[in-house]
């Protein structure tokens, strides 16, 4: 069987106890660990001084091999064009979309300094599985270097209509780009069918059945892959960890309220603000569940250097504050707000114990969280989940 070369911006921590809050380390990482493979991205770590090196370690079936970021290429690719740039605008956040000639040429540059350093680990049938928004020119990248591998592309994040994607001047080099993959995966049907909308009517291409279609001379497939949790293994974690020590507390502190719990990177894209908003009119009118109800959001911080995530900080912590200072009572505070990571074992003791998982994304590619709060519940006295535009309930719902 073919070795399987994963290559991400974010790798896992290797670090033993080190906790990964987003939804594509976590993923891949549950599915590298039972496969095995080489686990290929940045360190992290930025420098100023010298060339960097690719650090490797094995643990488990899994070698993960990191490199550090120049500072320039960290600015311009990182917090430049990957997150003030392709991150909104896959969101279909035009408002937060920042563009400037050195983000996109050192996101080139640093996908081609990814391919140079990968190019001397790769045998000839590896399978390379290059993720995310931040490498999509690295496929063609390494075919230009002679590289005749399978190689597949997957999308965590949304992709977005032509008429969005087109306001992008570079919206051809990264649709080109991801033509010369060999497979590229989506998350929804919706994000394949804004993809192929493109080749049809911008790049000029034909689109056939199942997803092949031709275009920019290349041939190639897009297909929706959903990615899903094991919940057997959430669900047994969960019935542990809602007896351990933590869990314990925070049922303790709670002293019979309910707890509607919520956590999400805190990112504009999942719809907080408006989360806080709809809180505090529950709050006002249904005053009989005053005292009664605890909400508690986890946000741990994220991209904290880039505007649009400062910014959805300061306008959080502002409702925050409003909300306690307009309902607490001396023995009760509506909203615990906790800008911290939790350890994923410790969140599904969490879910367990919650009356109430809420999740808001305003758009997201697919929302681990969601998955992971229900398979977490008790089946014999389940909470319920809310979401924005969540179908009305079937009459069996486990929602009171
Ligand atoms: N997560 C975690 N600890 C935290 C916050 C999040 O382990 O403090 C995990 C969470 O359980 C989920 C992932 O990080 O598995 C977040 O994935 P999701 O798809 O919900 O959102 P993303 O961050 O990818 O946008
Ligand atoms: C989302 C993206 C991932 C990213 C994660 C955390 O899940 O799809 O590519 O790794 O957010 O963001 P960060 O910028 O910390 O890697």
């Amino acid at each position: 069987m073919s070795r399987l070369v994963v290559v991400s911006n974010r790798v896992a921590p290797i670090q033993e106890g080190k906790q990964s809050t987003g939804g594509l380390a976590v993923a891949v990482q549950d599915a590298l660990s039972e496969v095995g493979g080489v686990w290929f991205g940045w360190s992290g770590e930025t420098f100023t001084n010298g060339t960097a090196r690719v650090h490797t370690e094995t643990r488990g079936k899994v070698t993960y091999a990191t490199m550090p970021l120049a500072r320039r290429d960290y600015d311009a690719f990182y917090k430049g064009y990957a997150n003030a740039t392709l991150w909104p605008l896959f969101h279909y956040r035009m408002e937060f979309v920042e563009y400037q000639r050195a983000y996109v040429v050192g996101y080139r540059r640093v996908n081609e300094q990814f391919a140079g350093r990968l190019a001397p680990m790769l045998e000839p049938d590896d399978l390379i599985w290059v993720h995310d928004y931040h490498l999509i020119p690295l496929g063609r990248d390494l075919r230009m270097m002679g590289h005749r591998n399978r190689i597949g592309f997957f999308l965590h994040i949304p992709f977005p209509p032509p008429d969005l994607l087109t306001a992008c001047s570079d919206h051809a080099f990264l649709v080109q780009s991801l033509c010369a993959y060999d497979v590229i995966g989506f998350q929804t049907e919706n994000d394949v069918d804004n993809f192929l909308s493109y080749i049809r009517t911008v790049a000029g291409g034909t689109v056939g059945r199942n997803g092949r279609f031709e275009a920019y001379g290349e041939k190639s497939r897009a297909c929706s892959f959903p990615i899903g949790i094991y919940p057997d293994q959430l669900a047994a974690l969960s019935a542990s960890t809602a007896r351990a020590g933590q869990t314990r507390r925070l049922v303790k502190s709670l002293a019979g309220k309910d707890l509607i719990v919520g956590v999400d990177r805190l990112d504009y894209s999942k719809g907080l603000d408006r989360r806080f908003d709809a809180y505090e009119t529950l709050l006002e009118t249904a005053p009989g569940l005053r005292g009664h109800v605890t909400y508690m959001q986890i946000a741990p911080p994220s991209r904290t250097d880039v505007q649009g995530y400062r910014e959805i900080r300061q306008i959080l912590e502002r409702k925050a504050g409003h909300i306690n200072g307009r309902f607490a009572e001396f023995d009760w505070v509506p909203l615990r707000y906790l800008n911290k990571s939790f350890q994923r074992e410790q969140l599904t003791g969490f879910f367990r114990m919650s009356r109430v998982g809420f999740v808001t994304p305003l758009r997201d590619g697919m929302n681990l969280v969601a998955k992971e709060y229900v398979a977490c519940q008790d089946p014999e006295d389940p909470g319920c989940w809310c979401c924005r535009s969540s179908p009305a309930p079937p009459p069996s719902s486990t929602a009171r």
